[in-house]
């Protein structure tokens, strides 16, 4: 059993006397393949408030890529780009287009996390490989999830370089302020029909992870779609995936459109925490983030029904949530507030969710509803309800 505490987040241990032969230590980054790195760095930065960190391309020896490492509090993103037509980074954005490749996980031992789940099944995406410059060594290895999607274990206790060996500090003079963001909460995954349980399974067996919440499609379904989704956590409960599958409706479901424009099952939604989402929220529309259309008035009429018990305990102004189109959910342990951006490519597909926690670990149920309600009228401007 791992020691690991969860200091950061709250939450005691989700399952007692299974074997965390796993430990996680945290996301450690996540990297993007895109048409432009360039040009999307600078999009993370001035929307977002994102912090320049280390860059790797031609000018530090590399003659096929180009990588930019951006930080806010701790979540690191790397956006990657292709510098020639044979390189093989082209196939993945042809496919998928701008899109999440490496979701790297931070670990105290690498080789033996690639031992634990490749002698459990995981197919491999690199073996253990140590790289080393002048700032110490660090040690990688991966191993496929859904799709074409990557799970990178990145062991750094030897190291204190600006990123990676071969990265170099990337000092800007444009640093736009931050907006709050602070940790990644949770990323889903929208795998294929049927396919949802396949890869729970996977998680149990591969990454010894535990599904701890399950929403079939008679809970998450509107007029016209449905979806199913079942939440897997590790044993620390720092790293939450939850997983996708469409559901049989009267239309279209979110998640097919998703999988028809990515070419397939991949990540679907990175959601950020912050501790104040009014200013966090507030800051992004004034740097231009889009955000997905505001909920009806109703929705906000019954805000103090769903707190329920947690009534008492709101200190937001409602009606600030209101204008900012903030949601708001409640579980036995507290409330939250969500919201969601429009994609952030022109594909329809990863977009971003911003969340306060106030005490509950749930996903916002309670707000599926009206978030899909508020997806479908996205949906039915592309012509793909
Ligand atoms: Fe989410």
């Amino acid at each position: 059993m791992s020691d690991i505490k969860n200091v950061e987040y709250g939450l005691e241990k989700i399952f007692e006397g299974a074997q965390d032969f796993l430990p996680l230590l945290g996301t450690d980054y996540v990297e993007f393949i895109v048409g432009n790195a360039k040009q999307a760095a600078h999009y993370y930065k001035t929307a977002f408030g994102f912090q320049s960190v280390a860059y790797a391309g031609l000018e530090t020896g590399l003659r096929d890529r180009a990588s930019y490492v951006l930080k806010q509090d701790k979540i690191r993103f790397v956006f990657t780009t292709p510098l020639t037509a044979d390189s093989p980074l082209n196939d993945h954005l042809v496919k998928h287009g701008d899109a999440v490749k490496i979701v790297a996980l931070w670990v105290e031992d690498a080789r033996k996390s690639f031992e634990e789940t490749t002698k459990r099944g995981a197919k491999v995406f690199m073996e253990p490989t140590v790289e080393t410059d002048e700032f110490g060594e660090v040690v990688r290895a991966g191993i496929y999830t859904y799709g074409e999607t990557v799970h990178m274990f990145v062991e750094r206790k030897n190291y204190n370089g600006a990123f990676l060996p071969g990265y170099r500090e990337w000092k800007s003079d444009y640093n736009p302020a931050p907006t709050g963001l602070k940790y990644v909460d949770h990323m889903v995954g929208n795998v294929g029909w049927n396919e949802m349980n396949t890869w729970v399974k996977w998680y149990e067996d591969v990454m010894g992870f535990v599904n701890f919440l399950s929403f079939d499609d008679k809970q998450i379904n509107t007029e016209y779609s449905a979806l199913m989704s079942k939440v897997m956590s590790n044993g620390n409960g720092r790293i939450k995936f939850p997983i996708n599958e469409p559901a049989e409706g009267m239309k279209k479901s979110q998640i097919e459109e998703y999988l028809d424009f990515y070419g397939g099952p991949g990540v679907q939604h990175i959601a950020i925490a912050t501790d104040d989402i009014i200013k966090t929220v507030s800051d992004l529309k004034a740097r231009g983030v889009e955000f997905l259309s505001q909920p009806p008035q109703a929705y906000y009429d019954a805000v103090p029904e769903r707190l329920g018990a947690h009534r008492g305990a709101f200190k937001e102004d409602i009606l600030e949530i209101q204008k900012l189109g903030i949601m708001v959910d409640a579980d036995e342990e507290g409330y939250l507030l969500q919201i969601f951006t429009k994609p952030v490519e022109d594909r329809p597909t990863l977009f971003y969710e911003i969340i306060q926690r106030m005490g509950a670990r749930g996903f916002g149920a309670g707000n599926f509803k009206a978030l899909f309600e508020s997806i479908e009228r996205e949906q039915a401007l592309r012509g793909t309800l």
